[in-house]
């Protein structure tokens, strides 16, 4: 069910005060006035390590005190050409997705010829960084290459079926031992339940997303391999479906790992019931993941709405830590400069945590968010 505007900023005030919910302690709900954006955590800046470069009141340094990686997609023409976006990508988290640079079209921009450098080059940044890679994704019905979608519609089951096939196999086998989390088949279903009417479907019913799984088990067993999709966050026809059918893959046999949840919000709409669905996936023997976590809002921001996203940041966040199965938490891009969203979205946007490279209240949201979970009893690193 969602909730209204006003229950939704009665939570934003809870979210945003100090008393933000330490996983596994529940708190009561305060009547507060609406209090300012929270600043930074109060204690120095200083390397984890010395020499490692990683500041010690970074997101991900306060993740790894609580088991639990912090990400971020990653735009590859910036990191090819921006220091700063580099340092704040190494600095700031320790899992890195491909926000585009693993999906087929450029992958396999021509059949057969493949495009795997400006992957190659994200997964030597991780490296070098000491960070694992999410890799996404691997069977979606939007950037497909051209020379499949002119081709498909003509193609037999069987042709289709093989085509897949290769795609998964050469791209995983290229990146085996290298990826932490596939996201093999994103977003497979509507929002009544059903499956999405795309080519995979059409030509091969739903057996596709369990080949998709065994494909990619057989060309690297050592990955976690995820189903991925969006509104999984809200308890409904949708999530209801995807739970279904993942267990019944599950009971098949077929390897699959998790399932990510995209987390993409907006402060217009209620907040999802996240943490019930995390848990109700995870309670499955599933691990689940935060993939894609942004807040977009209408420009310009008023501070209303600049209380909600620091609330839907929170929301998120605290859902994840309080299930110990919830294994990072990605957002989708970290600087408002590079979203996806006001390029879908018409006139919304300043979804993301930083803007031009400074941090904005949602990072410090996160932040603290972190750093009072610390004082609670560690997760279970998986
Ligand atoms: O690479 C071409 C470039 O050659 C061309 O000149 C330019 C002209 O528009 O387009 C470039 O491609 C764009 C591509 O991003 C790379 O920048 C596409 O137009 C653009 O549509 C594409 O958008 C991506 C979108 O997925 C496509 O569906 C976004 O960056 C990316 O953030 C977004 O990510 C998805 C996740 O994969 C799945 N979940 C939802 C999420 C947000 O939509």
């Amino acid at each position: 069910m969602r909730i209204t505007r006003a229950q939704m900023v009665t939570s934003t005030i809870a979210a945003t005060a100090t008393l933000a919910l330490i996983p596994g302690i529940a708190l009561a709900q305060p009547s507060h006035p609406l209090p300012a954006p929270p600043g930074p955590v109060a204690h120095p800046t200083h390397p984890v390590t010395p020499g490692s470069g990683i500041p010690a009141d970074s997101l991900r340094a306060l993740g790894a005190k609580v088991g639990l990686r912090i990400g971020t997609a990653v735009n590859a023409d910036e990191l090819a050409s921006d220091s700063t976006y580099d340092s704040i990508t190494a600095q700031q988290f320790s899992t890195v997705t491909a926000e585009n640079v693993m999906k087929w079209d450029t992958i396999e921009p021509t059949q057969g010829q493949y495009n795997f450098g400006p992957a190659d080059q994200l997964v030597a940044f991780a490296e070098a960084h000491g960070q694992l890679v999410r890799g996404h994704n691997l069977v979606w019905q939007n950037q497909q290459p051209a020379w499949f979608t002119a081709e498909a519609a003509s193609l037999t089951p069987d042709q289709v079926k093989t085509i897949l096939k290769q795609h998964i196999i050469s791209e995983v086998s290229h990146f085996k031992g290298k990826i932490w989390q596939w996201d093999v088949v994103n977003e497979p279903f509507n929002e009544d339940g059903t499956f999405t009417n795309n080519i995979w479907y059409q030509k091969l019913g739903a057996d596709y997303i369990a080949d998709a799984f065994m494909w990619a088990h057989e060309a690297d067993p050592k990955a976690k391999l995820f189903l991925n999709d969006y509104n999984l966050e809200y308890t409904g026809t949708k999530s209801n479906a995807a739970l279904a059918f993942v267990k019944q893959l599950k009971a098949e046999g077929v390897p699959i790992d998790g399932v990510g949840f995209e987390t993409h919000l907006d402060t217009q709409y209620g907040q999802p019931d996240l943490l019930n669905n995390l848990q109700r996936f995870a309670a499955a023997d599933f691990d689940v993941a935060i993939t894609e976590a942004d807040v977009r809002t209408t420009l310009p921001v008023t501070a209303i709405e600049q209380s909600a996203q620091n609330a839907d940041y929170s929301l998120s966040l605290q859902a994840c830590l309080q299930v110990s199965r919830c294994i990072s938490y990605t957002v989708w891009g970290f600087d408002d400069q590079f979203s996806w969203v006001p390029g879908t979205f018409a006139g919304e946007g300043a979804a993301d945590i930083y803007n031009d490279f400074q941090p904005k209240p949602q990072y410090y949201t996160l932040q603290q968010d972190l750093e009072l979970a610390t004082g609670s009893a560690p997760r279970v690193r998986r």
